[in-house]
C-alpha cells in the first residue's frame, strides 16, 4: 500500500457530473441521522449500543460490538497499548438501518479513554442522546459532553436508563435535568411503576400503554405488547394511577412536544427504559427517526452554508494513529457535510491545497472494518493514509470550501514532559511538534520551562499514555512525564499573565499550537481566591469548563 498520496491521486480518474446527483443526495441525507450517545461511565452507553444496534436489527445478540467486561472477547489489535490494557480506544461509528433511515452511531469513548477526541466527535454529529443512569442522573462527564453539544447548538434526547432496578423518582429526575442544566423536560414515554419495579410505558401523546415482558439477560428483545388502559388499571390498582397524577401535572405544567424548543436547545425530549432488558430501546430508535433532525447545511469559516446537496465536502473529525503499526497507519474520520462521497474520488485538502487520494476509504463497525465505496451527507468515512490530515480539516472536491476549526476543549491535566534519553532530544523535539500538530495533546510552553521540558496538557489521562506510547515507538525518544498538581485552566491576556506572576499555584503558559495564554490552577478554589484578589484580570473559561460548575 503506497503511503504516499499524491501518487495515488494521479491514478484516478475523476466522474462525469450526474444531472441526478444533487437530488439523490437530498434524500439521502434526508433519510440519515447521526449521533452520539453522552454519558457517564457505567450508565450503560455500550449495552444500550448494543441494544439499539440489536433492536435495528444489525446484530445477532448482544456484546458483539464492544465486548464489555464479562462478554469481552475481541479486543482491537490496533495499538499495544491498546492489548496491553484491554481497551479499546478507537471510536467506534456504527452505521444501521432502521425504518426508512440510516443511523450513524459515533461513539464517544469514556472512562480511562476519555480525551479530546471524545468532545471532537461531537463537531460530526446532528443530535446526541443524553443517557442517564435512573439512580444516579446528572453526572460529571454527562455535564462535560453536554456543554459541547450546547456549544454547538446540539439538540439533545434524553434516555433514563436502568429504570429495570432501583433509582430516583421520575419527576425528581425531570426537575435535575432543568434546575442543573436549563433544559426543559418533554416527556415522549412515561413509565408506569416506580424504578426497579417497572411495569411498563406510557405513550404520553396518546394515552398508549405498552407493557414489557423481561428476556433472559437482555440478549434478545424484551417482549413488548398494547394492553387496554382498563387491563392495566385492574392489574396495577397502585403504579397506574401515579402515572396518571404525574402526566396530569405534566400537562398542567406544559411539558409537551415543542419541536423548536429541541431544536433550539431549549428543550430535551425525555425517554425511559433499560437498555439491559430492551425496554425502551425501539421507542428510543423511533425518536431518533422521528425527531432528531437530518444532516443541515454546515457554515463554512466565513458563516456561508455549503449547501448539503453541493460538491462533495467533509470535516476531518478525528485522526487514529497506530492502527497498523508496520505502515505508520493513519486513519481519519471525516463526516461527509455536502455531496456524494465515491471511493476513488480525488479530493483537496483545503489546509494545504494538495490533492487527497480516497482509494483506501473504511467504514468501522466496533472493530471490524469493510470498504466504502459511497457516503452521503451525515455518513462516516475512514480513510486510511491519512497523513497529513488533522482533526478540524476539511476535505472538498470543485468548490473549495473550508470549515471552522474545532476548538481546543480546556484541559484538566497537566505533566512536565521530558526526553528520557539526553542523545535522542532531536527525536524528542520532533514527536512533541508532530504529536502537537495531530492534536494529540496540547504543548504549553514557557521561557521558565524552556524547549527540554514543554507541559502537556490533556483533557483526559489516556492522552499522555498515547504521547508517551508514540515518542517511544514512532520517534524512538523514550520519555517520561512528571505530573503537575494543575487541574484547572483558563484564558487570560498578557496583561493577566503579568498580574498573575507573583502569585502561587498559579502559571501563566502559552499554548503552542495557537498562542493562546493560559492560566493553569492548582484547583477551582484557588482559581476564585485569585479572581476575588485581581477582578480585573481577564479569566475566561475555554470550552467545556463544566468542571468548574
Ligand atoms: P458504559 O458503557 O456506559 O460504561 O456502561 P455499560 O454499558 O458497560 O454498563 C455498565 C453496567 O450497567 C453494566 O453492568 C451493565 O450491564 C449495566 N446496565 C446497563 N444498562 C442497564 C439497564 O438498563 N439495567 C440494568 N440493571 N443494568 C444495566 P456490569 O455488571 O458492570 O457489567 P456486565 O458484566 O453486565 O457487562
Amino acid at each position: 500500500m503506497s503511503t504516499d498520496q499524491t501518487a495515488v491521486a494521479s491514478t484516478a480518474t475523476p466522474r462525469p457530473p450526474d444531472a441526478a446527483e444533487p437530488a439523490r443526495v437530498s434524500t439521502e441525507a434526508q433519510r440519515r441521522r447521526t449521533f452520539a450517545v453522552i454519558s457517564h461511565p457505567d450508565a450503560g452507553k455500550s449495552t444500550l449500543t448494543e441494544a439499539l444496534a440489536l433492536y435495528a436489527e444489525r446484530i445477532d445478540s448482544a456484546g458483539a460490538v464492544h465486548g464489555k467486561a464479562g462478554r469481552r472477547g475481541v479486543t482491537s489489535d490496533w495499538m499495544e497499548m491498546e492489548r496491553r490494557r484491554g481497551i479499546s480506544i478507537t471510536s467506534a461509528v456504527l452505521q444501521f438501518g432502521y425504518r426508512d433511515c440510516v443511523i450513524n452511531l459515533l461513539d464517544t469513548p469514556g472512562h480511562a479513554d476519555f480525551s479530546e477526541d471524545t468532545y471532537r466527535v461531537l463537531a460530526a454529529v446532528d443530535a446526541a442522546v443524553m443517557l442517564l443512569d435512573a439512580a444516579k442522573g446528572l453526572e460529571p462527564q454527562t455535564l462535560k459532553l453536554f456543554d459541547v453539544c450546547r456549544a454547538r447548538g446540539i439538540p439533545v434526547i434524553t434516555f433514563v436508563n436502568k429504570w429495570d432496578r432501583p433509582g430516583r423518582e421520575a419527576l425528581e429526575l425531570l426537575d435535575e435535568v432543568e434546575q442543573t442544566i436549563g433544559l426543559r423536560p418533554m416527556p415522549v414515554t412515561w413509565p408506569v411503576g416506580v424504578a426497579g419495579e417497572l411495569r411498563g410505558l406510557i405513550e404520553c401523546a396518546t394515552g398508549e400503554f405498552t407493557r414489557f415482558t423481561r428476556t433472559a439477560g437482555g440478549a434478545t428483545r424484551a417482549t413488548a405488547e398494547l394492553v387496554a388502559e382498563a387491563e392495566v388499571a385492574a392489574a396495577e390498582p397502585e403504579f397506574w394511577p401515579t402515572a396518571q397524577d404525574e402526566l396530569a401535572l405534566l400537562t398542567e405544567i406544559g411539558a409537551g412536544f415543542d419541536e423548536k424548543d429541541f431544536l433550539a436547545g431549549l428543550a430535551t425530549p425525555v425517554l425511559f427504559g433499560a437498555a439491559l432488558t430492551g425496554v425502551g430501546v425501539a421507542r428510543l430508535l423511533d425518536a431518533l427517526v422521528e425527531l432528531a433532525p437530518s444532516p443541515d447545511a454546515r457554515d463554512d469559516a466565513a458563516g456561508t452554508p455549503r449547501a448539503l446537496d453541493a460538491p462533495l465536502s467533509g470535516l476531518v473529525f478525528k485522526v487514529q494513529a497506530g492502527m497498523d503499526r508496520a505502515h505508520r497507519d493513519r486513519m481519519a474520520f471525516v463526516r461527509i457535510c455536502s455531496g456524494r462521497f465515491e471511493r476513488g474520488m480525488v479530493l483537496t485538502h483545503a489546509a494545504t491545497g494538495r490533492p487527497f487520494a480516497t482509494k483506501y476509504a473504511q467504514s468501522v463497525f466496533g472493530q471490524q472494518r469493510s470498504t466504502v465505496e459511497e457516503a452521503f451527507p451525515g455518513d462516516i468515512v475512514g480513510l486510511v493514509n491519512a497523513g497529513a490530515l488533522r482533526p478540524g480539516d476539511t476535505l472538498y472536491a470543485a468548490d473549495p470550501v473550508e470549515f471552522p476549526a474545532i476548538p481546543s476543549f480546556a484541559p484538566e491535566h497537566f505533566a512536565v514532559v521530558r526526553g528520557a534519553d539526553a542523545g535522542t532530544f532531536k527525536q524528542f523535539r520532533r514527536g512533541i511538534d508532530q504529536l502537537d500538530s495531530e492534536g494529540v495533546i496540547q504543548v504549553l510552553v514557557s521561557d521558565r520551562r524552556g524547549d527540554q521540558a514543554p507541559v502537556l496538557a490533556a483533557v483526559g489521562p489516556l492522552q499522555f499514555e498515547v504521547v508517551l506510547d508514540r515518542l517511544v515507538n514512532e520517534f524512538r525518544a523514550p520519555a517520561r512525564l512528571e505530573p503537575l498538581g494543575y487541574s484547572v485552566a483558563r484564558r487570560t491576556d498578557a496583561d493577566g499573565a503579568a498580574q498573575l506572576a507573583d502569585q502561587s499555584e498559579v502559571e501563566v503558559l502559552t499554548r503552542r499550537s495557537d498562542g493562546a495564554l493560559l492560566a493553569v490552577f492548582s484547583n477551582k478554589w484557588r482559581l476564585e481566591t485569585v479572581r476575588r484578589k485581581l477582578p480585573d484580570v481577564t479569566l475566561d473559561p475555554l470550552p467545556a469548563g463544566s468542571a468548574l460548575r
